[in-house]
C-alpha cells in the first residue's frame, strides 16, 4: 500500500468506492434505510473529479496495481470531507496512514485545527487520532433520519 496524491484518472474509482464501503461498513452502525439514503449521496464519477480538483487536498491509497483502496481529502480550513476505505482495507491501518497524511498537509499549513463530521465507524477512528466530539448532528437526508458527530483536533503550533 502506497500513500500519493489524487489524479484525474481516479475519479471513476473513488466514486465507487464511496458506495462500496458504505454499502460494506456502514451496516455495523446503520440501518438497512439509513445506508441506503447515504449511498444516495454518493458522487458520480465527474462530480468527485470537480470535487478533487476544487483546492483541496486529496490523498489516496493504492494497492500494488495503483487501484484505489481508499482516500481522503482536506479542504483549506481544515474541513476534512471524505474518508472512505475499502471494506477489505478497514481495520489494516490504511485509513490511518491516510489520515496521518492530511494531518501532514494541515500541520504544514499552519493550520490552527482539523474538524470533520464523522460516521459512527469514523467516529471511533478519528477519536484514537485525538479528536473530540463537538456536538451530535440529527440529519435527514430525504425522509431518512440518520445522525453522525461534528468532531475536532486543535493542532499545537
Ligand atoms: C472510517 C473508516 C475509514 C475508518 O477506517 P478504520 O478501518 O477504522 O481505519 P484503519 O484501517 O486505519 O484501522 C485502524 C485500526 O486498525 C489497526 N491496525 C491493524 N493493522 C494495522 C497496521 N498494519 N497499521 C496500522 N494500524 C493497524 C489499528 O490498530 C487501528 O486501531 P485504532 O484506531 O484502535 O488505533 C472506515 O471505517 C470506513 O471506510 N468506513 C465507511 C465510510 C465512513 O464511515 N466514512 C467516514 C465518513 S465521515
Amino acid at each position: 500500500m502506497r500513500i500519493r496524491h489524487y489524479i484525474a484518472s481516479d475519479a471513476p474509482a473513488l466514486a465507487a468506492l464511496y458506495a462500496r464501503s458504505v454499502r460494506g461498513v456502514g451496516p455495523r452502525d446503520y440501518s438497512p434505510e439509513q445506508v441506503g439514503a447515504w449511498v444516495s449521496l454518493a458522487p458520480t464519477a465527474e462530480q468527485m473529479h470537480r470535487r478533487c480538483v476544487d483546492g483541496r487536498s486529496v490523498v489516496v491509497a493504492v494497492d500494488e496495481e495503483d487501484g484505489p483502496i481508499g482516500f481522503c481529502d482536506i479542504e483549506r480550513d481544515g474541513h476534512i470531507g471524505y474518508l472512505y476505505c475499502s471494506p477489505d482495507a478497514v481495520g489494516t491501518g490504511v485509513a490511518r496512514a491516510l489520515y496521518e497524511a492530511v494531518e501532514e498537509i494541515a500541520r504544514q499549513a499552519g493550520l490552527p485545527r482539523i474538524h470533520v463530521e464523522a460516521s459512527e465507524a469514523a467516529k471511533r477512528f478519528f477519536a484514537g487520532r485525538g479528536f473530540v466530539v463537538v456536538t451530535r448532528r440529527d440529519l435527514m437526508i430525504g425522509d431518512v433520519p440518520i445522525h453522525n458527530f461534528a468532531m475536532e483536533k486543535r493542532l499545537e503550533r
